[in-house]
């Protein structure tokens, strides 16, 4: 039996840390917005055989498929609540770049959760996947429906949002090494790493973005990260030059992404920018 199963990346649209909890992570409010980039992973089951995980990756020499890896934590997830009879053999194709604020582990962790609950003929409901998710990683329980919301908390505190449409995206990896983790220390040490607004001024901010206003997207973590990434700078200064009606860097970073409201605008932007950056990738909202 073989199944494929797509892991979408994530871009914040909006992204504030709202305060550190006591266990050490800190609450956020942000915007997500699942992407066209994705990874694609293969799950196939020998029957005959007793339970055991072979992992394969495929486009990414630096990733370890040992159990470090956010599949095969996923997997052994599942099996601690459901049946997973045979060897399952996965290959994960990754497209998504690495540690890049694009929840590209956190989407492959995601759709093992679907893949296996699909592959077991469901037998897990919602509530379940969405427990094992949050267990797994902040970003993971957004990836399992993906689509737009505004997530709270870690970030599993979901209230989705009607996707939008008819805007393109130009998607850089700056390929500069950035540690989520050291990230938010940085932000721990400033006074002023919120949006400086009034709870008002915050709302129009957000619901403007929701409702397709491209003009007041904002990332607490820029400020902090991209002076030590010139290059994710310089790729947002050039996605804005190169006609990009906005841009921001994702999550903690290095990628940033540029928002066209035409096509052929992002993808002539994207042809000029591939001969400075590697990773490039011309992209679209999807639900
Ligand atoms: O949950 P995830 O594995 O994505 O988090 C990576 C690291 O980022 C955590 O170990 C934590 O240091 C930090 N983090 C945080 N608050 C969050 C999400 C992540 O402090 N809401």
């Amino acid at each position: 039996m073989v199944l494929t199963e797509k892991a979408y990346a994530k871009i914040n649209l909006y992204l504030d840390v709202v305060g550190k909890r006591p266990d050490g992570f800190h609450n956020l409010e942000t915007l997500m917005h699942t992407v066209s980039l994705s990874d694609e992973l293969t799950f196939e089951l020998l029957k005959r055989e007793p339970f055991s995980i072979e992992l394969k990756i495929e486009g990414n020499d630096n990733l370890k498929a040992d159990e470090s890896n956010l599949v095969f934590r996923a997997v052994k997830e599942f099996v601690k609540h459901s049946h997973v009879d045979g060897k399952l053999i996965i290959t994960l194709k990754k497209n998504i770049p690495v540690e890049a604020g694009l929840g590209g582990g956190s989407a492959d962790a995601a759709a093992t959760l679907r893949a296996l609950n699909r592959l077991s003929k469901f037998p897990l409901d919602e509530t379940k996947l969405y427990e094992m998710a949050e267990k797994l990683g902040s970003d993971v329980p957004f990836c399992l429906k993906g689509g737009f919301a505004l997530c709270r908390g870690r970030g599993e505190k979901i209230t989705p949002l009607s996707p939008l449409k008819n805007l393109h995206l130009v998607i850089i990896n700056s390929g500069e090494r950035v540690s989520t983790p050291d990230a938010f220390k940085l932000i721990d040490q400033s006074k002023n790493s919120e949006l400086q607004a009034s709870p008002n001024e915050k709302y129009n901010v957000l619901s403007s973005i929701t409702e397709g206003e491209m003009n007041a997207l904002f990332n607490a973590f820029e400020q902090y990260i991209l002076p030590t990434c010139p290059r994710a700078k310089k790729a947002k200064e050039e996605l804005i030059l190169c006609g990009a009606y906005s841009a921001l860097m994702s999550g903690s970073g290095p990628t940033v992404f540029g928002i066209f409201d035409d096509f052929v605008k992002a993808e002539n932007a994207a042809k000029k920018l591939q001969s400075d950056f590697d990773k490039v990738f011309v992209s679209g909202f999807i639900d």
